[in-house]
C-alpha cells in the first residue's frame, strides 16, 4: 500500500462547520505560502457555503478571494465543492449558468472539482460532470452517504459505477452528517475497490464522535485520499485534525509524510485567528462537544440544533422529541433523500410542520411538493401512490431530468443587472444569489466595500 493523501479542508468546510464560514480573504492569505509547503494531496478553498458567506456577510468577491489564493498558492491543488445543477446555490440552475460558472470557477485557478447532487441523480451531475472535463480540470464524484433500506453496498457500488461511466476522474465518498460507522467504512470502501480503479477519497465529520475512528478503518481498507482540518479548525462538527492523523500513522507505511513543522505553524497562526471568533461568539462551545445523538438519529448535527431553534421560537420544545421521531418517518414517506442541503432543510420543516400543526401533512411547503412533483431528481426509492395523492393530488410528476425544463439564462440575467456587473463572474454571481449579489454591487459601486474588487479577469467565454 501507498502514502496517505491529505486533503486539508479548514479553508471551506472547517470554517463552514465550525465558525459559519467566516474566515476573511485577509485572514487566509497570510498563512497560504506555508500551507503550500506542508505536502498536502490538495487544499479544498472555494465552494460549499464560502461563496454565498462571501457575498452576503463578508462584502468580499467570492472571485477575487480564489483569484488571490491561487496566487498564494503556487504548488498544491486547489479543489472546490460544487453542487452540480445547484452549483452554490439552493435550486436548480439553467445549464448556461452551470457550464459558464464552472468554467470560470477553473479558469481562475480551481484544479478539482467536487460535484455532489443532494438526491445521488447523476442526471443532476451530468452537466458538470462535461464541463470540468471539457476544460481539463480534475472531476471527482461524490456520493452522498446516507442510511436507509435502500442505501445499500450494491446500492452505491453501482452509483460509482455510473459515475465512472459519466467520466469521474476519482470518487468521494461524502459523509456530510458523520453517521458513517468504522466498520461499515471499511466494508464499503472494500466493495468499492473492488469495482473500481479510480482513486477513492473519503470525507467525514466528526460530529458523532466517531470521525477519528472511521477514517483509521478507512486508511485500513486502503482509502487513497482522506479529508482532515488544520487542528484549531478540527474535531465537533468538522473534519479529523490532520497533524494527528498524521501522528498516528507515523512510521506505517501509510505515513502521509506531510512536513509536521509546516503543520505546527499553520495550526498557531490559526489558534490566534480563532481566537477573535471564540471572544466574538461566533464559535459555540455546542459545535465542538461530541453529539452522539447525531447517530441515534442518523441526522447532521446542524440540523439537530436548527430543530432546536425552531421548536423553541414556536414555543414547543416539549415536542422536540415527536420531532426527532417524525425526520425518519418523513424520509421514508419521501424515498429516503440522504439529509445534506437542500433536502435536510426541507424534511426538517416538514417533521416540524407534521408535529405541531395537528396532522400529518396538514401543512405542505412548496418545496416538499415540488421535490415530489420530481423537480429536485429522483429519489432512491420511489414515493408511495398515497403520499403522492396526500401531497399534490393528481398532478403528475415529471420524468426528464429537472435542468430540461429551465431555459438558458445568462444573457436575460446580464440585461437585467446591467451596469452593476462590471465582468461575466459579476453577472454569475447574481445569478446564484440576485439580491445578495445586487447589494454587494451597489455598495461595491458606492464605495462601501474596502477592498478594490473590480475582475481582474476579462475572460469571455
Ligand atoms: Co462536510
Amino acid at each position: 500500500m501507498t502514502k496517505l493523501k491529505i486533503t486539508e479542508t479548514s479553508l471551506r468546510d472547517g470554517h463552514q462547520s465550525l465558525i459559519a464560514t467566516r474566515l476573511t480573504t485577509d485572514e487566509i492569505l497570510p498563512v497560504l505560502s506555508e500551507m503550500d509547503k506542508a505536502g498536502y494531496h490538495a487544499m479544498e478553498v472555494w465552494g460549499g457555503a464560502t461563496f454565498d458567506t462571501c457575498l452576503r456577510y463578508l462584502n468580499e468577491d467570492p472571485w477575487d478571494r480564489l483569484r488571490k489564493v491561487r496566487a498564494h498558492v503556487k504548488n498544491t491543488k486547489l479543489q472546490m465543492l460544487s453542487r452540480g445543477q445547484n452549483i452554490l446555490g439552493y435550486r436548480n440552475y439553467p445549464d448556461d449558468i452551470v457550464e459558464r460558472f464552472h468554467k470560470n470557477a477553473i479558469f481562475e485557478g480551481i484544479d478539482i472539482v467536487r460535484v455532489f447532487d443532494a438526491l445521488n441523480d447523476i442526471r443532476n451531475l451530468k452537466k458538470t460532470i462535461e464541463t470540468v472535463k471539457s476544460e481539463g480540470a480534475h472531476c471527482q464524484c461524490a456520493i452522498s452517504y446516507t442510511t436507509s433500506p435502500v442505501h445499500t453496498k450494491e446500492y452505491y457500488v453501482k452509483l460509482i459505477k455510473d459515475f465512472e461511466n459519466a467520466g469521474a476522474d476519482s470518487i468521494c465518498i461524502k459523509d456530510m452528517s458523520g453517521i458513517l460507522l468504522p466498520f461499515d467504512a471499511y466494508h464499503l470502501i472494500k466493495a468499492i475497490k473492488k469495482v473500481t480503479k479510480l482513486p477513492l477519497e473519503l470525507h467525514t465529520h466528526c460530529t458523532g464522535g466517531i470521525g477519528e475512528m472511521t477514517v483509521l478503518t478507512a486508511v485500513e481498507a486502503g482509502i487513497d485520499i482522506v479529508d482532515t482540518a488544520i487542528s484549531p479548525l478540527s474535531s465537533g462538527t468538522s473534519q479529523p485534525a490532520t497533524e494527528s492523523l498524521c501522528l498516528a500513522l507515523r512510521g506505517t507505511e501509510r505515513d502521509p509524510g506531510l512536513n509536521l513543522d509546516s503543520l505546527n505553524n499553520i495550526a498557531d497562526y490559526f489558534k490566534d485567528v480563532m481566537k477573535k471568533y471564540e471572544e466574538n461568539g461566533t464559535l459555540n462551545i455546542k459545535v465542538l462537544m461530541t453529539e452522539p445523538k447525531a447517530l441515534i438519529y442518523q441526522i447532521p448535527g446542524g440540523m439537530l440544533s436548527n430543530l432546536l431553534v425552531q421548536m423553541k421560537s414556536l414555543n414547543a420544545v416539549d415536542k422536540f422529541q415527536e420531532v426527532l421521531d417524525e425526520v425518519p418517518r418523513v424520509r421514508k414517506d419521501l424515498g429516503y433523500p440522504p439529509l445534506v442541503t437542500p433536502m435536510s432543510q426541507m424534511v426538517g420543516a416538514q417533521a416540524v410542520f407534521n408535529v405541531i400543526s395537528g396532522g400529518r401533512y396538514n401543512i405542505i411547503p412548496t418545496e416538499i411538493r415540488n421535490y415530489v412533483r420530481g423537480m429536485y431528481g429522483r429519489p432512491a426509492a420511489p414515493i408511495s401512490d398515497d403520499i403522492k395523492e396526500l401531497i399534490i393530488g393528481n398532478e403528475e410528476v415529471i420524468t426528464v431530468r429537472p435542468a430540461d425544463l429551465l431555459e438558458d439564462s445568462y444573457d436575460r440575467l446580464r440585461e437585467e443587472i446591467g451596469y452593476l456587473a462590471k465582468s461575466e463572474q459579476d453577472v454569475l454571481s447574481y445569478a446564484l444569489f440576485p439580491q445578495v449579489a445586487k447589494s454587494f454591487f451597489e455598495k461595491r459601486d458606492s464605495g462601501d466595500v474596502p477592498c478594490c474588487h473590480t475582475a481582474s479577469s476579462n475572460r469571455t467565454l
